[in-house]
């Protein structure tokens, strides 16, 4: 049913390719999520855990997107389409749908950076941050600043993928990286710095012993959504790749720079919340917002540093939103011949409707973050470890082949690595997932 298969669009550089997926990658969870759970579930502990699931199974995982997306030059429905049989187009409708409720929110917490970033010039939230957080993340003005949000999102992907997507993230992302080194430098000069890099990246053995069964399922979580897997982002984007890559080495470049850029904020977060005396433990949506936005006030130059850390935190954000409405209108272009400018301002207005009830209840929020970022996530995930794993795997096998000169053992050892240990820790985060979508479904209603 390929309607579009007279022309599509590739990515100009490898370049560009590798920064739209970190671009993708690195966002909300990074900046903002990141630094809250890992404060949350013990600091270094929790990073340890946490860098052995980036090891362990973002690599293996990532590529079994890669994979389908290079064999089958498609959308996720239309890839999962060729690549599984006819019937698993309405499991990567999955995706599409999952792509529109995560984005639906994400682009209401992404007006908040935008908002914050704003307010850094009065200093508008340093009088009482937690009032000013409440003040700001629901109501019609939220609402607005989730359509400036959705307007720029919209903007970048009706340019297409070379001259939007890969032009944007061009300049996004070395921008992002260039900022937080800058962040960095002033935050190790901040007094009592010391004792937050200690909490940091200090590891206490037996907080990892005592509550792995908190820590496990969190890093595994953290792990997937920060690589942006189980949605079809890495189908699309490989989608635009040409034979001649070699998957395995961009996929390492691209969690590399993730992790790194990731384990980066919390060097500038931790010894800011040290030297302004406060909590790390925080917990919940508005942690990092709130505890942050105090120690900017408290410290010197903070007004400054407020406005560099959420003007970070909204183009990390802009350069994931673009992935997630791309992965939509690429399903519309490729299976229903649409034009991109159009399908990107339909879905854009949709996704913006969808959006509106988180942006005046962060009950509804949490519900959309839950089942979204939570249970499709892992379901997508586990969907695609199955299908390259067990069912289509000399397929899968052989697309990784391509570019890569002689992979030896390696072929095999990535298959087993998604048919074990991946499918296992995705089955067992998965059923978590319920279970927390369960608690907060019954929050939703109980009040
Ligand atoms: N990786 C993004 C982040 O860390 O903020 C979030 C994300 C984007 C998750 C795209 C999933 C996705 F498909």
């Amino acid at each position: 049913m390929g309607v579009a298969d007279t022309f599509r669009e590739s990515w100009a550089t490898r370049t560009g390719f590798i920064l739209a997926a970190v671009g993708s990658a690195v966002g909300l969870g990074n900046v903002w999520r990141f630094p809250f759970v890992v404060g949350e579930a013990g600091g270094a502990a929790f990073l340890v855990i946490y860098l052995l699931f980036i090891v362990l199974i973002g690599l293996a995982a990532i590529l079994v997107e890669f994979v389908i997306g290079r064999h089958t030059d498609l959308n996720p429905v239309g890839a999962l389409r060729e690549f599984g049989g006819s019937s698993w187009r309405y499991v990567g409708g999955i995706f599409v749908f999952t792509g529109i409720v995560l984005l639906s929110f994400y682009a209401v917490a992404s007006g908040w950076a935008i908002r914050y970033t704003l307010a850094s010039l009065t200093g508008a939230y340093m009088d009482d941050p937690g009032a000013y957080f409440g003040s700001i993340s629901t109501g019609w003005e939220t609402v607005g600043f989730q359509l400036v949000f959705m307007i720029f999102v919209v903007g970048i992907v009706a340019f297409g993928i070379r001259r939007g997507i890969e032009l944007a993230v061009k300049v996004m992302v070395p921008a992002i990286i260039a900022l937080i080194i800058g962040l960095i430098i002033y935050a190790v000069t901040l007094p009592d710095a010391g004792e937050g890099f200690a909490f940091y990246l200090d590891p206490d053995l037996s907080v990892i012993l005592s509550e792995w069964h908190r820590i496990l399922p969190d890093a595994a979580g953290q792990a997937f959504f920060t690589l942006s897997l189980g949605m079809g982002v890495m189908i699309t984007y490989a989608s635009y790749l040409g034979e001649d890559r070699n998957l395995a080495e961009d996929g390492g470049v691209i969690i590399g720079l993730d992790t790194a850029i990731a384990v980066a904020v919390g060097l500038f977060v931790f010894p800011v919340l040290a030297a302004a005396g406060a909590q790390y433990e925080e917990p919940g949506a508005g942690a990092v917002f709130v505890s942050l936005s105090q120690a900017f006030g408290d410290i010197q130059f903070g007004a400054v540093l407020g406005f560099v850390f959420f003007f970070v935190l909204t183009i990390a954000a802009l350069s994931s939103a673009i992935s997630l409405l791309e992965v939509v209108v690429a399903y519309l272009i490729d299976e229903w011949g649409l034009d991109r400018k159009v399908a990107s301002i339909a879905v854009g207005s949709v996704i913006f409707l969808v959006g509106i009830p988180t942006a005046l209840d962060l009950d509804v929020l949490a519900l959309y973050d839950a089942l979204a970022a939570n249970v499709l996530l892992l379901l997508g995930g586990i969907i695609m470890v199955v299908l390259v794993g067990w069912l289509q795997s000399e397929k899968a096998l052989a697309e990784l082949e391509k570019g890569i000169d002689d992979i030896g053992p390696w072929g095999n050892v990535w298959l087993w690595t998604v048919r074990g240990p991946v499918l296992l820790v995705l089955l067992i985060a998965f059923v978590l997932a319920i279970i927390g979508f369960v608690e907060e479904v019954q929050g939703f209603i109980w009040g």
